[in-house]
């Protein structure tokens, strides 16, 4: 039924063909990057961040995120979802983590969970693995972790910090991850990695040679105000301005009422509204 299968991402890397993801919320987002074309969809915890507004990933809940992996899933049905595992979600004992990934894969709908951090979480990925749920791995800039990293820095600045980042993806792909996101790593470090492992490594903001990139809908589209634009991210469209306007120009017309016009009205000779139904 799905366009792509983990079996398949690896022989795209095998044959060098890049695998494009990118975040979605909503049943309606969801809906617009599948019929796009998109690989895979990342129902990713910075809806935190761009959804309710909050300045870290860390008030996300697992509620949360099946809620919004529903919403997604039914917008796009076709097309492989992959779900964060939220902050402090899989660190507790395993009885307790896979409880979450259950909520996440039964209740949610998802296809494969993605977990931040490296060596540290390879027994849990074991066990989750042998469950039967996909999971990617995610290293370099864990956003969950900002706390303790001090900020959003970019990672594997030296030769230390570059083996520590190779063990920890070769850690990951020892554990049966089918992929590794890597976050704010320098391009060199990020292309070296991407050779030593034979599963995708998925880019944000890590260079040209990741075997995929992923970015956040709302920074692809400019979709928040004020809109404040990063380095990595590279915009395909300005729909903030879009939906300023014309919220602006509804206003508008609803105030000099020319919204609604003739078109748009009733009379009993009228029925029932088709579109409704979405
Ligand atoms: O939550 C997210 O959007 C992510 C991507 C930035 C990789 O984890
Ligand atoms: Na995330």
């Amino acid at each position: 039924k799905h366009a792509l299968s983990i079996v398949k991402m690896k022989k795209m890397k095998q044959e060098g063909v890049p695998l494009s993801m990118v975040t979605a919320y909503d049943y309606s987002s969801a809906q617009l990057v599948e019929e796009a074309g998109i690989d895979m969809i990342l129902v990713g915890d910075s809806l935190g961040n761009v959804v309710q507004g909050e300045h870290t990933t860390l008030p996300v809940t697992i509620e949360d995120m099946v809620y919004h992996t529903r919403a997604v899933v039914r917008g796009a049905g076709n097309t492989f979802i992959v779900t964060d595992m939220p902050f402090m979600t899989y660190h507790g004992s395993i009885d307790e983590t896979l409880r979450n990934v259950r909520r996440i894969m039964q209740e949610g709908h998802a296809h494969a969970i993605k977990m931040e951090g490296g060596r540290e979480i390879c027994e849990t990925v074991k066990k989750i693995v042998q469950a039967g749920v996909p999971v990617i791995g995610h290293i370099g800039l864990t956003p969950q972790s900002v706390n303790q990293i001090g900020g959003y820095l970019i990672q594997g600045k030296d030769e230390q910090d570059a083996q520590r980042l190779l063990e920890d993806a070769k850690a990951l792909e020892q554990a049966g991850a089918f992929g590794i996101v890597l976050e704010l790593v320098t391009e060199e470090v990020a292309r070296f990695i991407s050779e030593q492992i034979s599963i995708p490594t998925i880019g944000i903001g890590a260079g040209r040679y990741c075997d995929g990139q992923v970015l956040v809908f709302h920074d692809l589209f400019q979709y928040a105000s004020p809109y404040r634009s990063k380095r990595f991210v590279k915009t395909y469209g300005d729909v903030g301005t879009m939906i300023r306007e014309g919220v602006s120009q509804y206003v508008k017309e609803v105030k000099d009422r020319s919204f609604p016009a003739e078109n748009h009205v009733f009379t009993a000779e009228d029925h029932v509204v088709e579109s409704y139904m979405v």
